[in-house]
């Protein structure tokens, strides 16, 4: 096969099936066994087409079944569908509070678009060892909820991850939801009845720029008590053929008073565990370094937060009793009745999408990108191809009000959606919005192929954020940012923009 090939076109054509309840898409997966790949929100799979490092004949899109997506409070800890994205689970309060590691990992994902489109279940299933979310996931002990024909099993994360791009997911089988387990319970206290001690996370990931994926991340989840560590998991991304715990660096804090010499000592050994490798991320021996600082500082992180939780009175814990009340229930579990749509390699199917406002019908091939049909069948250009692997931010529109990379969405999927493009930010009489105004006021431009994409971007960061900080904005606009011209005229246009609340 092929390898990093990569067009504007999806060139792969495929069987496109949209099964509406989980039982459809087991029985589909069964059938069509290794011919078939799973897609969530593709931001994986499609990329991997493109460049022809996969062929599938049957893609089928698990989007649209119910019951695997939100965050419901589960035996004391929590509940994650497999289609629950990493925005969503970085901005969920019983997250934040509970589960800091996990919200951070989410944080320190790719770009925001990627975020809002990329789902957990996705990276968990594909596999890698530099799955951001993996680490925090394996440091809380988290179990995993996997349906096949046979019915439901629970794996531990641990024991999912096979090696690179493996897993222990058998055929027919689709990944359902992570269960979170309550963070370790702090130790009654001698003589008082009383619970003393806390627990903290924390995450940590280097990587080359901010949007990319990790040279080496870790997460640490810790148990304290007064000046003792007593107990901790530590979880390595990036420098392994999996993401694995580090247990003799774990056993080195187990029972001492923890120092920063301490801490230092744990990353020694941990260095010594781990087989990274030399790749177009980083080196072999520039990893061993790095994970030893990594360990420090995410223990030092990890060390505090517990004490902030023994020094407030389990405040973490009244924060997740809190957020019980008001958590996302997963949605709706019953098993819809409607079949499966079916698209062929060779065949078309009828979408309806309403763009800027008007609706169009469309007659769309399964591998038809949303990019293509908004480019060369409606003509609105303003989106644009840059890498069409998800990297340059150039094609971002929004979808169903959300930021989407229409070159990683199949416009079969996005049947019944509401786009909106560059083209439709001005008003019907020309009048600009007042965003684009400002951008002109502060000279903000990147290129002219650049530039849609990062006002499609501002767009949505004062729609989710009115007034956001100056760190706010350069962190949503890490996925557009470029080199070759200057983004500071870009952060005061927007912060200009956000402060006189005119948008
Ligand atoms: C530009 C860019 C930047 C990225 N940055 C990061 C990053 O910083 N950190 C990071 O961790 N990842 C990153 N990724 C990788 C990817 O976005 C994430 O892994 C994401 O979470 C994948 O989720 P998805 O829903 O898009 O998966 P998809 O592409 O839909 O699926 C991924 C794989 O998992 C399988 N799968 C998906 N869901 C299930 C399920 N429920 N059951 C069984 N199999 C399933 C699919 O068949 C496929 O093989 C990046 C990708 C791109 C393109
Ligand atoms: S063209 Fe879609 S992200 Fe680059
Ligand atoms: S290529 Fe467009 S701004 Fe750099």
């Amino acid at each position: 096969m092929n390898e990093m090939t990569n067009s504007h076109i999806l060139v792969h054509g495929f069987e496109y099936l949209e099964p509406a309840s989980l039982e459809e898409a087991i029985s589909l997966l069964r059938e069509h066994g290794d011919r078939a790949q799973v897609l969530a929100g593709g931001t994986y799979l499609l990329v991997q087409i493109k460049m022809e490092r996969v062929a599938p004949e049957y893609v089928i899109n698990v989007g649209k079944v119910p019951g695997l997506d939100g965050i419901a409070p589960h035996d004391g800890g929590l509940r994650i569908g497999a289609l629950t994205k990493i925005r969503t689970i970085r901005n969920a309060p019983q997250v934040q509070a509970g589960y800091a590691a996990l919200a951070e990992a989410c944080a320190a994902f790719g770009s925001t678009q990627i975020q809002v489109m990329g789902t957990i279940g996705g990276n968990l299933c594909n596999g890698s060892p530099a799955s951001d979310t993996v680490p925090a996931l394996m440091a809380f002990g988290a179990q995993l909820v996997l349906a096949g024909p046979d019915g439901e099993r629970i794996l531990p994360v641990e024991e999912f991850l096979l090696g690179p791009g493996q897993t222990a997911l058998r055929d027919g089988e689709l990944l359902v939801a992570v269960q979170l387990p309550p963070l370790p319970q702090p130790l009654p206290s001698e003589g008082r009845g009383e619970s003393a001690g806390g627990a903290g996370s924390a995450f940590i990931k280097i990587s080359r720029v901010a949007a990319d994926l990790a040279k080496a991340s870790v997460a640490a989840v810790l148990l304290r008590e007064g000046d003792r560590v007593v107990d901790c998991r530590l979880a390595f991304g990036s420098v392994g053929p999996t993401v694995s715990r580090t247990r003799r660096a774990e056993e080195v804090l187990a029972g001492k008073p923890f120092s920063a010499e301490l801490a230092l000592e744990a990353g020694r050994v941990a260095a010594e565990e781990i087989s990274p490798i030399d790749d177009v991320r980083s080196t072999a021996w520039y990893r061993r370094e790095v994970v030893k600082a990594l360990a420090h500082d995410v223990l030092q992180v990890a060390w505090e937060r517990a004490g902030e939780q023994e020094a407030g009175g389990r405040k973490q814990e009244a924060g997740s009793r809190r957020q019980e009340a008001g958590s996302t229930v997963l949605r709706n579990t019953q098993y819809a009745t409607r079949n499966t749509l079916r698209v062929g390699p060779t065949e078309t199917h009828i979408i309806n999408l309403t763009v800027n406002g008007v609706r169009h019908t469309l007659s769309v091939a399964p591998n038809e990108l949303l990019l293509n049909v908004l480019r060369e069948r409606l003509e609105l250009t303003g989106a644009k191809y840059g890498c069409g692997i998800g990297e340059c931010g150039a094609c971002t529109v929004h979808l169903d009000g959300k930021p989407a990379l229409s070159c990683l969405v199949l416009a079969v999927a996005a049947d019944g959606s509401q786009v909106l493009t560059v083209e439709g930010l001005a008003r019907p009489d020309g009048e600009l919005d007042p965003l684009q105004e400002a951008f002109i006021e502060h000279t903000a431009f990147q290129c002219g192929y650049c530039t849609p994409g990062m006002l499609m971007m501002t767009k949505s960061l004062l729609g989710e954020i009115p007034s956001p900080t100056e760190d706010e904005v350069r962190d949503y606009l890490k996925g557009n940012r470029c080199r070759c011209t200057g983004f500071a005229s870009i952060v005061q246009a927007v912060m200009g923009c956000g402060q006189d609340g005119d948008h």
